[in-house]
C-alpha cells in the first residue's frame, strides 16, 4: 500500500516502461523460473475457470515454502483443520507440527548513535513538509498518540511507513541491547531512510543523504569487518529501489538485512531491481493495535456470535487495479460512518456487508476502523498498488478473520513469519484473477465456510495476534517474546547462524 494516486500513476507508467523492457529482457529466463515457481508456489489451481464456485473455497490447497525450518519451542497451539463440519470446543488443541525448539541464545544488539540527519531531523522534516504533514504521527515511540483503549489493547495513531521509528524504539528498550560493542553480535543502523522519502528533497539530495549513511558506516570498524549489521524499511521493498528513494539501489546495502512491511512479490522483478542477494525479512505493517507489556498473552476479542457484520473492508474508492474494482462493485453499502452510527440508523439493521471508504491521512478512519473489524467476521483484503496491506494486521488483532486474495501464478507473496505460522490456520486465502466477469460472489463463498471452520480460524487468529504487533512501550520493555520482534529476531539468527 503507498500513498496517493498521483504518485501511484507516476509509478504505474514507471511500472509499465519497466515491465515493457523487463519481459523483453528476461523472457527466456521467465520461462524456466515461471515453470519453477508454480512447482513450489502456494496452490495448484489449473483451470480457475472451469471450478464451480462452490468447490472454490474446497480446492484451495495452501502449499508451504521449502524455506529452511528453524527450530522452536512453541507455547502457542494452534486447532489443526481436522473435519470442516466440528464444531471446535474449547479445550481441543492440535499441536502445529512439528514442535520444534528455538534458539534461546540471548541475541546481543549494538545500536549505533548516527548523526542525527539520518533520524531525528528527518522526522523534524516530514513535521514540516506540505505533502505529508498530517498523515505521520511519530509520537509515542513511533506508534502516534494514544487515541482510545478497548478490549485491553491500545488504539493509537500508527502510520502504515512508522516501521523504521517504532523497530528503533523497540531495540533501545531491549533486553537485547548491549551497550558493549566488542560483545554485540549484530549491529543495528538505525537510519530512516524511508521516511526521508517523504521529506520533498530531490533525488539528488535523497541519494546524497543515503551515500552519506554508507560513508559513515564505512568508518566503523564492526561493518568494516564485515559484521552482522540490519537495518529497516519503511516502504515497500519495491518503492526504496527508485531514483528518488534510492537506499536498495545502492550496492553496499547487500552488506545488511533489511526488516521491511513488504518483501518484492515478483521475483522477475527483483532479479531486474538488483535484489536477488538483498537480505530482507517481512515484518508485520504497523496496525492501529499495540499490546500492553503487562497484558501480552492472548487478547480475546468478541465472539463470532457477537459479530453481526458478515463482510467488512477498508479500502478507499480508488481502483488500483481492475480485481480490486470487482471487489469494491461487490458492495452495496459504501459508508464513511462509525459503527455506531451507521446502525443507529434503522434502515441499516439488516446490513451485512459494508465498505468503509478511507483516505489516506484525512478522515476519521484511525478512530473507527477497529470498532468496525471488532463486530466483523470477515475482512477482505484484495491486493492494491501492491500485493500486501495495513489492513491485514489491523483485521488480525481484531479477531477478523482476513480474507487474501491471491494471484497464485503471478507471484508469491511472502508474509511474516510464513516459516513458522500456516496461514491457512488462520485465514482465507482465495484466487484473484483476470477474468473478473466470473468471480463467484464473495458473500456466497464465504457463506459456505462451515461454522466450525469458521470457529476455527477466530480461535487461532487470536492466539497468534500478538506476534503481528509491536507493544506499547511503559518503562521497560518486557516479554519481547510475544510480540513481533520475537520472530524477528529469530530471523535475523537464522540468516547470521547465530544460535
Ligand atoms: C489487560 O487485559 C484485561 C483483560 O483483557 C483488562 O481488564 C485490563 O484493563 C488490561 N490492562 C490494560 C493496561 O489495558
Ligand atoms: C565488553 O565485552 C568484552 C567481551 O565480552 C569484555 O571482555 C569486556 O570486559 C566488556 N567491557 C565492559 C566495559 O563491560
Ligand atoms: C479520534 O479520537 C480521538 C480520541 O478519542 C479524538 O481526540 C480525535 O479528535 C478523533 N479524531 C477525529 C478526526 O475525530
Ligand atoms: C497448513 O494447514 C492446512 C489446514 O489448515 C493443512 O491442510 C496443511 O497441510 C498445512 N500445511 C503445513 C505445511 O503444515
Ligand atoms: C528498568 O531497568 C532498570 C535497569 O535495568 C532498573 O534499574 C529499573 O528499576 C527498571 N524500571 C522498571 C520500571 O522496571
Amino acid at each position: 500500500m503507498s500513498f496517493f494516486g498521483l504518485k501511484k500513476i507516476q509509478r504505474w507508467l514507471c511500472y509499465g516502461v519497466l515491465t515493457v523492457s523487463m519481459v523483453t529482457m528476461v523472457s527466456i529466463l521467465w520461462t524456466i523460473n515461471f515453470t519453477r515457481r508454480n512447482g513450489r508456489g502456494f496452490i495448484q489451481v489449473t483451470d480457475i475457470d472451469s471450478l464451480e464456485v462452490s468447490t472454490i473455497f474446497k480446492t484451495i490447497k495452501y502449499q508451504r515454502e521449502k524455506t529452511p525450518q528453524i527450530k522452536h519451542q512453541t507455547t502457542e497451539k494452534l486447532i489443526k483443520y481436522k473435519n470442516s463440519d466440528q464444531v471446535i470446543s474449547s479445550g481441543t488443541h492440535l499441536e502445529k507440527e512439528p514442535s520444534m525448539l528455538i534458539s534461546q541464545k540471548p541475541l546481543k544488539i549494538y545500536i549505533y548513535t548516527l548523526p542525527k540527519k539520518f533520524n531525528d531531523e528527518i522526522i523534524k522534516c516530514l513535521l514540516l513538509s506540505r505533502a505529508y504533514r498530517g498523515c505521520f504521527d511519530l509520537t509515542n515511540n513511533g506508534m502516534g498518540k494514544l487515541l482510545f483503549r478497548t478490549n485491553g489493547f491500545a488504539v493509537m495513531d500508527s502510520n502504515q511507513f512508522s516501521l523504521e521509528v517504532i523497530i528503533h524504539q523497540q531495540l533501545l528498550k531491549s533486553s537485547l541491547r548491549t551497550t558493549n560493542i566488542s560483545e554485540a553480535d549484530i549491529f543495528y543502523v538505525p537510519a530512516y531512510m524511508g521516511l526521508a522519502c517523504f521529506c520533498g528533497q530531490t533525488s539528488r539530495t535523497e541519494s546524497n543523504l543515503v551515500n552519506d549513511m554508507y560513508k559513515h558506516l564505512q568508518m566503523q570498524k564492526p561493518f568494516q569487518q564485515q559484521k552482522p549489521h540490519f537495518s529497516t524499511l519503511a516502504k515497500i521493498e519495491r518503492e526504496q529501489t527508485s531514483n528518488s528513494c534510492s537506499l536498495l539501489k545502492n550496492k553496499h546495502s547487500r552488506q545488511l538485512t533489511f526488516i521491511g512491511i513488504e518483501k518484492e512479490a515478483n521475483e522477475g522483478s527483483r532479479i531486474y531491481l538488483g535484489l536477488k542477494q538483498q537480505k530482507i525479512i517481512v515484518a508485520p505493517y504497523p496496525s492501529y493495535i499495540h499490546y500492553y507489556s503487562k497484558n501480552i498473552s492472548r487478547i480475546v476479542t468478541p465472539s463470532i456470535k457477537q459479530r453481526n457484520v458478515f463482510i467488512f473492508m477498508a479500502a478507499s474508492v480508488r481502483r488500483s487495479n481492475a480485481f480490486r474494482s470487482h471487489i469494491i462493485d461487490q458492495f452495496q453499502t459504501k459508508t464513511k460512518d462509525s459503527y455506531q452510527e451507521f446502525y443507529n440508523s434503522d434502515q441499516n439493521r439488516g446490513v451485512k456487508q459494508v465498505m468503509l471508504v478511507t483516505s489516506e491521512c484525512l478522515g476519521n478512519h484511525k478512530n473507527t476502523t477497529i470498532p468496525w473489524m471488532l463486530h466483523s467476521v470477515f475482512c477482505l483484503q484484495p491486493p492494491g498498488d501492491s500485493p500486501t496491506r495495513k489492513s491485514f494486521y489491523d483485521a488480525i488483532l481484531s479477531g477478523c478473520i482476513p480474507v487474501l486474495f491471491h494471484y497464485f501464478n503471478k507471484y508469491q507473496v511472502r508474509y511474516p513469519f510464513d516459516w513458522r505460522f500456516n496461514y491457512t490456520d488462520f485465514t482465507i486465502i482465495l484466487p484473484a484473477y483476470d477474468k473478473i466477469q466470473s468471480y463467484p460472489d464473495i458473500y456466497d463463498t464465504l457463506q459456505k465456510i462451515p461454522a466450525g471452520e469458521i470457529s476455527r480460524l477466530h480461535f487461532n487468529l487470536q492466539t497468534v495476534a500478538r506476534y503481528f504487533q509491536y507493544s506499547v512501550i511503559e518503562g521497560n520493555i518486557s516479554g519481547y517474546e510475544d510480540t513481533a520482534m520475537f520472530y524477528i529476531i529469530q530471523e535475523l539468527k537464522q540468516i547470521y547462524n547465530i544460535s
